[in-house]
């Protein structure tokens, strides 16, 4: 089957290179998506084990429409009793761009008015919409008159990894984390810090990254388990198959930072991964925290200043001397949205990738630190 694999701006090469890896056939680079084939069990093993994909679509009906009535037609003239059964719950996401909708939930309400009225029409009976759990989730997606319509086989999206508490106020996107990883081409045998760690994502995605351990571990909700096609047998051969991957080693990943809180959340969130020993975390403020080794990595998200009245320049300022006196032979990525902050880290970026956190619109920079690394 087609399936279509979606991401976040600037991860698509990240995402492409594991969707190959886990055996993807004709891949295809689109923006913040890829387009690849395969059969039901590489359906559940992406959904399970791709660390940079949001979700995962199977496109099942595409046509042409300019306007409400033509939409309408188009979906009611498709057989959903394929895919969906009268006493089941369905929902619609929709995401739309075209001069000829400008209303992308009007659009959606077509949509179900549709399926609704040909299962009345064929059955008499109907299938009820519920927005939080859906046995079926729909996917209707539009670009000027050309429409797709694909069955969302992830559900909830695949960034809820589930090992978050609640708690932190700015905790990175699990699926960014994971492609920051992949970007900046950190290998696991390499010693990995982030200074101002938080809840621990990037350190969290990197441990589970190193030891091949499925990112969906702790998850047991996906939007195929309730499809009419779903093949248990299949299910569980596709997560053995992935745990017998996983790799218990030792690693060289650590963190710090000054809130406790944040601490504690992370070392929450690894045991719950029952990985706590595979991380090094410490409380404590980045003018302290040095690394025990002569290389590595730095990849880090310090605060952007985003709150009326905080200013992180200087502190931009100071982590760029840390770097400079006790970092000499690593690799530092730091991402932010703060572009005049960044500039005071005061080194030149050797690489400097357009990334969003959130809505927020961020650079991810390299600095090669070499000792008596200066400004250019
Ligand atoms: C944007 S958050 C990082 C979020 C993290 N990536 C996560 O996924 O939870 C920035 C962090 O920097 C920490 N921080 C601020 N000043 C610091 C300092 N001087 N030293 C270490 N950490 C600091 C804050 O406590 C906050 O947790």
């Amino acid at each position: 089957m087609k399936i279509t694999i979606k991401t976040l701006h600037g991860l698509e090469a990240v995402l492409a290179r594991e969707v190959e890896s886990l055996g993807g056939d004709n891949i295809k680079v689109a923006n913040r998506a890829v387009h690849c084939e395969g059969n039901l069990a590489f359906l559940y093993k992406v959904n399970y084990q791709l660390r940079t994909a949001l979700k995962v679509l199977v496109p099942v009906h595409t046509f042409t429409a300019r306007n409400d009535q033509q939409l309408y037609d188009q979906i009611k003239a498709f057989d959903w009793s394929q895919y969906l059964e009268k006493h089941q719950t369905f929902a619609i996401d929709s995401t739309i761009f075209s001069e000829y909708f400008k209303h992308t939930k009007f659009a959606a309400l077509k949509m179900k008015d549709a399926v609704v009225d040909q299962f009345r029409d064929k059955y008499g009976q109907r299938p009820s919409i519920d927005t939080d759990s859906p046995d079926v989730l729909l996917n209707l997606h539009g670009y000027q008159d050309q429409f797709t319509v694909s069955l969302d086989s992830s559900g909830e999206s695949l960034n809820r990894r589930g090992y978050r508490g609640k708690g932190h106020d700015a905790p990175l996107n699990e699926v960014l984390a994971a492609g920051m990883l992949g970007l900046s081409g950190w290998d696991p045998s390499l010693p990995l810090i982030d200074p101002f760690c938080g809840t621990g994502t990037l350190l969290i995605e990197a441990a589970m990254m190193a030891m091949g351990l499925p990112p969906q571990t702790l998850r047991e909700t996906f939007g195929f388990k309730t499809w009419k096609s779903f093949q248990p047998m299949i299910w569980t051969r596709v997560k053995a198959d992935a745990h017998a991957q996983v790799r218990k080693k030792s690693l060289m990943i650590s963190g710090g930072d000054i809130d406790p809180k944040a601490i504690s959340m992370a070392r929450q969130s690894l045991k719950s991964l029952k990985i706590r020993d595979m991380v090094t975390l410490r409380e404590i403020s980045f003018e302290k925290h040095f690394p025990k080794t002569r290389s590595g990595f730095v990849i880090t998200n310090p605060p952007y200043g985003e709150r009326i009245g905080t200013n992180v320049e200087s502190l931009y300022e100071a982590f760029g001397d840390t770097l400079k006196q006790h970092y000499a032979g690593f690799d530092a990525w730091i991402i932010s949205s703060n572009k005049p902050a960044l500039r005071k880290i005061g080194l030149k970026d050797s690489q400097r990738i357009e990334l969003y956190n959130g809505k927020l619109d961020c650079e991810f920079c390299k600095y090669d630190l070499y000792a008596g690394a200066k400004e250019d």
